[in-house]
């Protein structure tokens, strides 16, 4: 969502690949990658498990050096991990022998920001995830969904231009996941940072994108890249469009892809149901 206001958090990929070790031998987990991310843009990357997410992640969070091509956040090349750019994981991250409030406050205190304001600005982080209440708590008296939130509260109080989100649902039960897809869409609302966000499930990709790159298999390049106008707020009736199960549809027929096939291509939604190939979920 381009809200005008928000001017910080464009991404530009131009021919990045990364090169990885295995044993003795070295691969390409992701090549020759070209792409932009527009500030404060929602974009999934959506992929098959091993096809180079969470490898592409790890270069925009400054863990992994590209071995060619370059990667840049807000015409910067990424030199090393920074707090404007926050990552969230499957598993939360959060201390355990901290409160909740105090976990939130945490990358306030690296900042050297005094006890009093830091608490305050947390606080401000726990109601905008829905966790106000539960300020004092420990972090293993949260449920997983709860958790959750809490990192992405702990991750957002440092202001990122770009929120990373490698499978953060990934661990949750399916009615929980798609609570947090609804909240975290609301919370993107609110603050229009730019999110890249990671995921092998294509009705969350979906769900929450404004455009989706699709992944090929290892080693991971783009095959397609798909715009979703689907009006926003969205809630949980879109999935079952036909406008949505179509794209879905197309999204499989990719993940199914095999190399040296001409790739499946997006057909015009309003055929008669009977010209449609019969739709199988087996990924
Ligand atoms: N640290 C590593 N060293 C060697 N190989 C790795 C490492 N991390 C991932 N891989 C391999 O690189 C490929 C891409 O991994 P990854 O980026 O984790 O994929 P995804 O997130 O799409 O499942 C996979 O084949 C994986 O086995
Ligand atoms: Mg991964």
């Amino acid at each position: 969502m381009s809200t005008g206001q928000q001017m910080h958090g464009r991404v530009d990929g131009r021919g990045l690949s990364i090169r990885l070790e295995e044993g003795d031998e070295a691969f390409e987990a992701v090549q020759r990658l070209d792409f932009a991310v527009e500030p404060g843009e929602f974009v999934c990357i959506l992929g098959p498990s091993g096809c180079g997410k969470s490898t592409l992640l790890g270069a925009l969070a400054g863990h992994l050096a590209p071995s060619d091509g370059t990667l840049s956040v807000d015409g910067q090349a990424i030199a090393g991990p920074s707090p404007l750019r926050g990552m969230v994981f499957q598993h939360h991250t959060l201390l355990p022998w901290r409160s909740v409030l105090d976990n939130v406050a945490f990358g306030l205190k690296m900042q050297g920001i005094g006890k009093a304001e830091r608490r305050r600005q947390a606080a401000e982080m726990l109601r905008l995830v829905g966790l106000a209440e539960f300020a004092e708590r420990w972090p293993s008296q949260l449920s997983g969904g709860m958790q959750q939130r809490a990192e992405i509260a702990r991750v957002l109080i440092n202001r990122p231009r770009l929120l990373l989100m490698d499978e953060p649902f990934g661990a949750l039960d399916a009615q929980t996941r798609s609570r947090m897809q609804e909240l975290l869409l609301k919370i993107w609302a609110r603050i229009g940072t730019t999110v890249v966000f990671v995921t092998h499930d294509i009705d969350e990709a979906l769900f929450l994108a404004d455009r989706i790159l699709v992944m090929s298999p290892r080693p991971g390049r783009f095959i397609e890249e798909l715009r979703l106008d689907f009006a926003r707020p969205r809630n949980a009736s879109l999935l079952t469009r036909p406008d949505f199960t179509h794209l879905k549809r197309h999204c499989l027929a990719l993940l199914r892809h095999e190399e040296g096939r001409e790739l499946p291509r997006l057909t015009p939604l309003g055929l008669p149901l009977s010209e449609h190939p019969p739709l199988r979920i087996a990924l």
